[in-house]
């Protein structure tokens, strides 16, 4: 907890944290994010240009275009929400930490959407990184976990306990799988409908 403001320990949380399947090697920037060498400079510990770091391998991204265009303020119509889609281009350093050298709030550029850089004020680079981390929160929890683990489960455990006769091997085995779905159903209603978690954290998300 004593790190949680410093960039290794921001980039360390994209292979180690709870959703390490965002994080892609960056070969070439998407035209949507327009970083320059002279941007990211500072950060940037080989002295060579952002390209050949690239060429290199030491360049990743994390893109959460996913949550573009979802429509905040609905789970709690009550209380102010904002949803970001943010992208961040991380770098492996000369200690081969993954250290975050630029981040883009939203997927559109332009003068409204700046990009963050830690050479910034100190609260403006932590605050886009709360954003980011925010970001891979909801990914997390709808994508990663209910979708591609409960939601996914169920439909293979329901289709098992029906059709499978109780003496098969794998019924017996499948009572694993049976608590994964049944789980997932009550994920479903607690994050989507009822909004627990996700409310918690001030989101505003359209249920799966
Ligand atoms: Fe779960």
């Amino acid at each position: 907890m004593q790190h949680w403001q410093e960039d290794f320990m921001f980039g360390y949380q994209f292979l180690n944290g709870c959703n390490p399947v965002l994080i892609k090697k960056c070969k070439k920037l998407p035209e949507n994010f327009p970083v320059t060498h002279e941007m990211v400079e500072c950060s940037l510990e080989r002295n060579i240009p952002l390209e050949k770091e690239m060429e290199q391998d030491n360049i990743f991204i994390v893109d959460f275009h996913l949550l573009d265009g979802i429509s905040a303020n609905k789970t709690d119509p009550c209380t102010m929400q904002f949803i970001a889609a943010p992208i961040c281009l991380l770098y492996k350093n000369l200690e081969n930490k993954i250290v975050p050298i630029a981040i883009q709030l939203s997927q559109t550029p332009g003068p409204e959407n700046p990009i963050f850089l830690p050479s910034d004020a100190k609260y403006d680079w932590i605050l886009a990184k709360i954003w980011a981390r925010s970001s891979d929160f909801h990914i997390h929890q709808t994508v990663t976990h209910l979708l591609r683990t409960h939601l996914l489960t169920e439909v293979f455990a329901i289709a098992m306990y029906r059709q499978l006769p109780a003496v098969h091997p794998i019924f017996k085995a499948a009572s694993i799988v049976k608590g994964c779905g049944h789980t997932g159903l009550i994920a479903a209603v607690t994050e989507c409908v009822t909004s627990g978690i996700t409310r918690s954290v001030n989101a505003g998300i359209n249920p799966v």
